[in-house]
């Protein structure tokens, strides 16, 4: 399996790559075409105008059909190509799919954390199945730098930034091991920042989600570049047992914020946590926000930045410092669950 133009673009490991690919190959076209006819016409005109003894130059002011012609036709061109990259775009940022499994990534200088709902986490090695789609919520160690995940047999890439949580989704169709980049200059191991997206079919993932050995499958290579095949922790088994929603119960309790705020949706000092995730609240001023992870991380980290109508005289104190980012990944998993 190659990929297109005789292999200089990476192989197209999902359906959302492959229509990228097509996108690319009608810009790419398109530019040759009009590379040919540009310089063609120049060569031409150059030869047959170029001054001559005896040859009187023609005055010409303007030519009504040409400039109509090259009005009409770049601007349907640039059209065709905005609508059709929108919808790519739309198709690989915004359109994630409800049933997409979703794992949390933490990137720090220099490696990178896969965090699944299961409670495993995995360094360097993103474990998925076939043809499923997975969401990634992707944030940065506080106090550390931006980093971005890339993974060009998909074509997608995101920016990990700390503080804030950013997302991508991707359901791979090519089993085998892919390569990971970290594609923001983040430092001296910036090169070193790899990590493998390995692709299991059905078959292999049961044997891994259950904590068995698995076959490991073939490296996919990105364009010419090889990838190093030694690869540690993919028949990995750790951890399996207490699920990320129940690490973030945990948290809670631990953490005290418990005393101040109900599962059950009753009232103490604090909002309750049932079932606010993905519904809007209105804030004490007036408007209202949607609670996400973004929020939820806020609320837990300042939370004086956005106080919930009714609880005016919140007296909770800033939480940040007190909990790293796989535990904030765990507590916003928890109160997600709570329904
Ligand atoms: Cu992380 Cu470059």
């Amino acid at each position: 399996m190659k990929g297109e133009l005789g292999g200089t673009l990476p192989i197209p490991a999902s359906q959302l790559a492959q229509s990228w690919d097509n996108l690319y190959l009608f810009l790419f076209g398109v530019c040759v075409f009009f590379f040919v006819l540009v310089v063609a016409a120049m060569v031409v005109f150059i030869i047959k105008y170029r001054k001559q003894a005896g040859r009187q130059a023609a005055h010409i002011t303007h030519h009504t059909g040409l400039e109509v012609m090259w009005t009409i036709i770049p601007t349907f061109l640039v059209l065709v190509i905005f609508v059709w990259g929108w919808i790519v775009y739309r198709d690989m940022h915004l359109n994630v799919p409800a049933d997409a499994m979703e794992v949390k990534v933490v990137a720090q200088s220099w490696s990178w954390t896969f965090q699944y709902e299961d409670g495993r986490t995995l360094t360097n090695e993103l474990v998925v199945p076939q043809n499923k789609p997975v969401k990634l919520l992707i944030t940065s160690k506080l106090n550390d730098v931006l980093h971005s995940l890339y993974i060009p047999n998909l074509r997608i890439k995101k920016d990990a930034v700390p503080g804030m949580y950013t997302t991508l989704w991707f359901a791979a169709n090519v089993v085998g091991v892919h390569q990971i980049f970290c594609a923001e200059y983040c430092g001296t191991s910036h090169s070193n920042m790899l990590a493998k997206l390995i692709v299991l079919d059905p078959e292999q993932w049961e044997i891994w989600k259950w904590g068995g050995k698995i076959q490991m499958p073939p490296v996919v290579g990105v364009g010419g570049m090889a990838i190093p095949t030694e690869l540690s922790a993919a028949d990995t088994s750790k951890n399996l047992g207490t699920s990320l929603a129940e690490e973030g119960k945990r948290l809670v309790q631990v953490k005290g914020c418990v005393a101040c705020h109900s599962d059950d949706g009753s009232k103490r000092i604090g909002p309750s946590y049932k079932g606010i995730f993905g519904h809007e609240v209105e804030l004490s001023n007036g408007t209202k926000v949607m609670v996400d992870e973004n929020y939820i991380r806020e609320s837990i980290l300042t939370p004086q930045a956005k106080i919930v109508k009714g609880f005016e005289n919140l007296i909770m104190p800033p939480y940040a410092g007190q909990f790293d980012e796989k535990e904030l990944n765990a507590v916003i998993d928890y109160i997600k669950s709570v329904k």
